[in-house]
């Protein structure tokens, strides 16, 4: 049996990375198993890609296919040509794809015209917002591909509710979990702790990316802003993605309370999230992570389609006028955010079940 595995965006590389753990483990059994990991270049920085590799122990890709940056056309059209080959000089019994990224869409189209089965790990799971272009890759993929891993029973809802057979939907839970508590013991405290005398539980963290929050510089400046005024003393960490960069403000560059920092690596990171007082974010996996964490999470979002964040854990959803981050950053500063628990499932040992399932499905 061999699987294709497609990595192409920072978020994906933390779902893969268990998942070759997994591989590897079925083949130490005895398991005939092989894969090919096929990185789409949709990130390319270093500090976007390559750092993560390094750090979660990701083997380097057997091919690159280099379709970053461009239009979201422009991606999924390089993406698409340049795959269409690959599965042709190299043609597995099935593609597994992770996520809502551009490249989990574009792999699966190619794949699927080609008559070669794909598995979408994180299926099923909605937000409504059609105007992310997330969105529209998960719509699409979950069109199309043969079998479903999910994260949440909401997620199998909704897939029923598309017409898909329960004996195509596999409860599994997360595998970014997995990646989190396999790292736990092993996180590094960046470099940015001692200069700037950080202590735990007494600084906020903020991450933001989206184009509702990011490319209008006016907003994002009004939202630094606020976030600044309704913090207090405390000082705030903001790793800038490169989408953000582009627009942010000189003046809060030279902030006392602001420390402005290079995109981090994933253990620096989940250091910086373990130890913060609150993370304000409009990132999905960050909700996950801050939840299995009870870090309190507030989201700049108007919907999630990780509605168990909220529901169960340390999530809430502010929507993006930065005013109406007012009273949850209060609450934070009061120390009145709501007692969190872990959605079921999230317990580390998904990307296993996911691999035995494989094993069912497709062993010859
Ligand atoms: C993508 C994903 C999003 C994910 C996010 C995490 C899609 C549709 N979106 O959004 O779901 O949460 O990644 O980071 O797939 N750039 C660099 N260096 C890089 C990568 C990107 O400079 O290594 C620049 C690009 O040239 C572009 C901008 O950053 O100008 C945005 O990158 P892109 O990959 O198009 O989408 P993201 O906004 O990162």
């Amino acid at each position: 049996m061999n699987i294709t595995l497609i990595a192409g965006a920072r978020p994906n590389f933390m779902k893969i990375a268990p998942l070759i753990k997994a591989i590897k483990s079925a083949q130490a059994d005895g398991k005939n198993i092989l894969y090919r990991l096929v990185h789409t270049g949709q990130h390319y920085d270093k500090k976007m890609s390559g750092d993560f590799f390094e750090q979660l122990g990701i083997p380097a890709p057997d091919v690159n296919l280099k379709c970053g940056s461009g239009s979201q056309a422009e991606q999924t059209a390089a993406i698409m040509i340049k795959f269409e080959n690959e599965l042709l000089e190299n043609r597995p019994t099935v593609v597994l794809v992770v996520g809502d990224v551009t490249s989990t869409m574009a792999c699966t189209i190619t794949a699927k015209k080609l008559c070669i089965d794909v598995v979408h790990v994180e299926a099923g799971i909605r937000s409504g917002d059609m105007s992310m272009p997330e969105e529209i890759n998960r719509i699409v993929t979950d069109a199309i591909c043969d079998h479903f891993f999910t994260t949440s029973k909401l997620a199998n809802i909704q897939l029923r509710k598309n017409g898909i057979e329960d004996n195509r939907i596999h409860f599994v839970g997360n595998t970014m979990i997995d990646t989190l508590y396999q790292n736990l013991d092993n996180l590094h405290k960046p470099g940015l702790w001692e200069e700037n005398n950080l202590e735990k539980n007494k600084y906020y963290l903020i991450t933001l990316h989206r184009p509702s929050n990011v490319d209008d510089p006016k907003n994002l400046s009004k939202l630094i802003d606020i976030i600044l005024r309704e913090t207090g003393d405390l000082p705030v960490v903001f790793p800038l993605h490169p989408r953000t960069k582009k627009n942010l403000d000189e003046k809060f560059l030279n902030n006392s309370k602001l420390i402005v920092v290079d995109p981090m690596g994933y253990l620096e990171f989940i250091f910086l999230v373990k130890n913060s007082k609150a993370v304000i974010t409009d990132s999905g996996g960050i909700t996950e992570e801050a939840t299995v964490l009870k870090i309190p999470c507030i989201t700049l979002r108007n919907s999630t389609e990780r509605p168990e964040t909220v529901t169960l854990g340390s999530n809430e959803l502010a929507g993006t006028n930065p005013e109406n981050l007012i009273p949850y950053l209060k609450k934070i500063k009061n120390n009145e955010w709501k007692k969190s628990s872990i959605p079921p499932l999230w317990d580390g040992k998904t990307s296993i079940r996911i691999i035995k399932k494989l094993i069912e499905l497709y062993y010859d």
